[in-house]
């Protein structure tokens, strides 16, 4: 973090404070006012000059694709669009193959332009996403001005900024109630905006199958109509669904043109109920444990029985037919056709909770299914469970699951990955399970994992001290998930996602805590604060915690 110093500084912070969307940090033992970045940037330097005025006039140049993804931010925050006139001082958007680490951008203003750089087309995007969080409504002239008479600027400002790791995952559990697709083509543009560049769709689970497939027709006609809570919409349930092979490919395009990547996970063996309803064959009978009474006697529902639809939250209580040949023909069936239709890099094959399939049996399964997915040219990953299978296929990804300080065994689960060839995504549940219910907070969500989760604990954790022995370089990245159990909405779900899933998204971002002074609860909960108009305006229906001092306008 670099700052301006004495005269300059004062000039600097005079200039920045006149505006809405200031957060003061406190840098060195001074408190400044910077823009409002969030996830925190790399590097940002107040300028000492008058901002740039933002007006209907204001020239749009360059790049076609980022001048339209900042016309509709402009759009949704000032309430007109740039680009049509042209008397005015301009925005540059530009790519500069080569300034700069992937994705990385740098976005210069004065009172007569903004030029925004991007190493690559997700650079630019990041940047442009940076640019619409620094665009305020300017009080300088006294007193703010309202609808078509107020005035937007864009303050003074040096940003140079790039990704600390490769990997900014938000999960969606369409399992335990389905999310249509323009849900999820709008959990796309809230995860894209906080630079999160990986959508894991939980596309099955005990009580549902969500992706059609050729080869396995079954699976949606017979295993896709009910969801947590039933069928109906009275009570928790919903009438289920899933996404066809169209609808797949589209959310899988719409997220490219927001540069994110598609993971689609089939949990298995364990979690695999719905596949019972389609082929009984594969599926062992449930298995009732303490735990299914436990959760039968504190949320309802009925005892998993084969052939039914299973309507309850318990886990554990499912297990495909590790020992038998027909199990990978639908494996290989399964990830065969969801690999000809993900470009991205990465199939997840779950392997949590399989609480009913031993140890042996579950280490058949994870080496198999591994290789399955390794053979199909694609990286597998898994939940940390499988870290403990031998034969699990080298360069596997693991993705952590476990609490911020690890439980017995965790941290050997989790660190096997990295001695395997592969890497770790971090998911602490304690910390970024967005479906945990917020202290204070509405009804929604559950707590089993330590919960309730408070802003202030999504926020205050460092990726590298999670995993003992794993340091940046055993981590490929970060990834909020949110279980629908609880959610059956849009809005559900942007109530437990925001503002959660931006702390989740700085820790994936942003520079480690100890190397910037942005990196700290005191800094992010001003920063997210300043975010109040901008979320509304994008019609993000956040939990306004009294965790936050939210900014109006
Ligand atoms: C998990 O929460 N069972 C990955």
């Amino acid at each position: 973090m670099k700052r301006r110093r004495g005269r300059t500084a004062a000039a600097a912070l005079l200039a920045a404070s006149l505006l809405a969307g200031c957060a003061p940090v406190a840098q060195n033992g001074d408190t400044v006012s910077l823009p409002a970045v969030v996830p925190a940037p790399a590097s940002i330097e107040a300028g000492s000059g008058a901002p740039f005025r933002l007006t209907p006039d204001t020239t749009v140049t360059g790049e076609a694709d980022a001048a339209a993804t900042l016309a509709a931010i402009v759009e949704a925050r000032a309430g007109f669009t740039p680009a049509k006139g042209g008397r005015e001082s301009g925005i540059d958007l530009r790519i500069v193959p080569g300034s700069g680490a992937p994705e990385s951008y740098r976005i210069a203003v004065d009172e007569a332009s903004v030029v925004v750089t991007g190493a690559d087309a997700a650079g630019l995007f990041y940047g442009v996403q940076t640019l619409g969080q620094l665009i305020a409504r300017n009080s300088a002239g006294g007193g703010q001005q309202e609808g078509e008479d107020a005035e937007w600027t864009v303050p003074a400002v040096t940003i140079e900024d790039a990704p600390r790791f490769a990997y900014r995952g938000a999960m969606l559990d369409v399992a335990r109630h389905f999310h249509p697709l323009e849900t999820v083509k709008g959990y796309i543009d809230r995860a894209a905006s906080l630079k999160l560049n990986a959508l894991h769709l939980h596309l099955t689970d005990d009580q549902g199958w969500r992706i059609q497939l050729d080869s396995r027709p079954e699976l949606t006609e017979r295993a896709s109509g009910t969801s947590v809570g039933g069928d109906s919409t009275e009570g928790q349930g919903t009438p289920g669904g899933f996404f066809t092979k169209a609808g797949y490919r589209e959310i899988v395009e719409y997220a490219a043109s927001r540069h994110m990547i598609v993971v689609p996970e089939i949990d298995m063996p364990g979690h695999t109920h719905a596949v019972g309803l389609a082929y009984p064959e594969l599926a062992e009978e449930p298995t009732i444990s303490d735990h299914m009474r436990e959760i039968i006697r504190d949320y309802g529902g009925e005892e998993p029985r084969p052939g039914v639809p299973y309507e309850g939250m318990a886990v554990g209580f499912s297990s495909l037919k590790t020992r038998d040949e027909a199990t990978y023909d639908f494996v290989a069936d399964v990830f065969g056709e969801l690999a000809a239709m993900t470009p991205g890099p990465y199939l997840h094959f779950g392997g949590d909770e399989s609480l009913s399939t031993t140890d042996e049996d579950f280490a058949v399964f994870v080496a198999r299914a591994s290789e399955i997915i390794a053979d199909l040219g694609k990286t597998p990953v898994a939940w940390h469970e499988a870290g403990a299978a031998a034969g699990l296929a080298d360069t596997t990804i693991g993705q952590y699951w476990g609490y911020l300080t690890a439980q017995e065994g965790v941290s050997a689960r989790a660190r096997a990955f990295v001695d395997n060839g592969g890497q770790l995504i971090l998911s602490p549940a304690d910390a970024i399970y967005l479906d945990m219910k917020y202290p204070n907070g509405p009804e929604l969500g559950l707590t089993w994992a330590n919960g309730p989760t408070s802003i202030e604990r999504a926020y205050t954790w460092e990726p590298s001290d999670i995993v003992d022995g794993i340091d940046d370089s055993g981590i490929l990245g970060v990834e909020a998930p949110l279980w629908t159990e609880t959610i059956r909405t849009a809005a559900d779900i942007d109530t437990m996602a925001f503002p959660r899933a931006a702390a989740a998204a700085e820790a994936a971002w942003s520079p480690a805590t100890g190397a910037s002074d942005l990196r700290t609860w005191a800094s992010f909960r001003e920063r997210v604060g300043a975010l109040g108009p901008l979320w509304t305006s994008m019609g993000i229906g956040f939990h306004p915690s009294d965790e936050i001092p939210w900014v109006t306008e």
